[in-house]
């Protein structure tokens, strides 16, 4: 596979066959339509390979469950970059199962930063009526006018874990796992701070989907940091059931939501070697946060056009977590 599509990966390394060699050494932009773009993003639910056309000279690799199509953005125009040319963005169409999914992942992660995260910037964008998620890749950079790969690393390809364990129930990475691989960051302090209120961010909105992979380091020249939060939404507006509520990684033993309370934060605290009062002070202080903050990119979502009635549910369930949480692990002490 990677061998026909390695071309342009996550992070900075390329794959291409000894025949193809001489070929990559030449590089172009070739300019897509917004209409091609849109075409390819609804037939790619029923066919992943129609992120590329047989013609198409530039290829692209990335993980995950969901099809999508990597591109390069130039000013305003979309390009399909061939031979050494990098992507710089990523097009996700939302699931038609989960009416409102691109909308959760950009509120979601704009909330992050709202609250002091560091996390991947994307909008929500309509190609001639088919809707995307666009992400802005942080595994490239703009230097003096010219475009670098910057490499990274997933937590599974960090702690070689194949990508079938990217769920801690099947047998894959849990926090202290990946908690272990941050110490090791040029930025040890910051990064621990960083995971540590990813993981508690992730509880406090029902991010049920953050696994192993969808937390990356970023190799800099000095070693490497932990790198933005990227594919991060709240499973909070399709609850059924309590049932559920259930996180991708345990906090101690518990994977409900609804099971957690504040000794098993202090106790995977004290797994990951990380204070407790300091996890359980970011905890209080991001779900005091949440509602103002909901409600300040709940109204610059709307301006952007986006779902009003998806955004006030959205809204409404962030804000009813973030009380629960309140109610459940800072009022009581047990
Ligand atoms: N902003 C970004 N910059 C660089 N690489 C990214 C970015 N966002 C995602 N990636 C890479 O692309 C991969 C797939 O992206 P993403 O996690 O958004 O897809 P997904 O299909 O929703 O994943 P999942 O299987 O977790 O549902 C990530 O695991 C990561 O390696
Ligand atoms: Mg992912």
């Amino acid at each position: 596979m990677l061998k026909e599509i390695g071309d342009d990966c996550a992070g900075a390394v390329r794959f291409v066959s000894p025949e193809r060699i001489d070929d990559t050494r030449r590089s172009g932009l070739s300019p897509i339509s917004e209409s091609e773009i849109g075409r390819r993003l609804s037939q790619l639910e029923s066919d992943p390979a129609a992120a590329r056309s047989i013609n198409d000279e530039g290829r692209f690799s990335l993980a995950g469950a969901q099809a999508k199509i990597a591109l390069r953005l130039e000013g305003d125009s979309w390009y399909i970059p061939w031979g050494s040319e990098p992507t710089t963005h990523i097009l996700k169409p939302p699931r038609s199962d989960f009416s409102g999914q691109a909308e959760d992942e950009h509120f979601c992660l704009k909330l992050a930063s709202a609250l002091g995260m560091r996390a991947a910037q994307t909008s929500v964008q309509s190609f001639a009526g088919s809707k995307a998620i666009v992400v802005k890749r942080f595994d490239r950079i703009l230097h003096q006018g010219k475009l670098y790969r910057v490499h990274q690393e997933d937590m599974c390809q960090a702690l070689s874990v194949g990508p079938a364990s990217k769920y801690e129930s099947d047998g894959g990475p849990g926090v202290a796992d990946i908690m272990q691989i941050v110490s090791g960051s040029q930025r040890r302090l910051e990064d621990r701070d960083a995971l540590m209120n990813a993981i508690v961010f992730n509880y406090l909105i029902l991010g049920a989907d953050a696994h192993a992979k969808n937390y990356s380091i970023l190799y800099t020249s000095e070693g490497f940091i932990l790198a933005p939060l990227y594919d991060v939404a709240s499973f909070a507006p399709y609850v059924k059931s309590p049932k559920d509520e259930r996180l991708a990684m345990r906090i101690d033993r518990y994977y409900k939501a609804a099971q957690i309370r504040r000794r098993h934060f202090e106790r995977m605290a004290r797994s990951c070697n990380y204070p407790a009062k300091k996890l359980l002070a970011s905890l209080e202080k991001l779900a005091l946060a949440i509602p103002a903050a909901c409600d300040q990119v709940g109204a610059s979502a709307i301006d952007e056009g986006l779902d009003t009635t998806f955004i006030e549910k959205l809204v409404r369930a962030l804000k009813s977590r973030s009380q629960q949480a309140l109610d459940t692990i800072v009022a009581s002490p047990k």
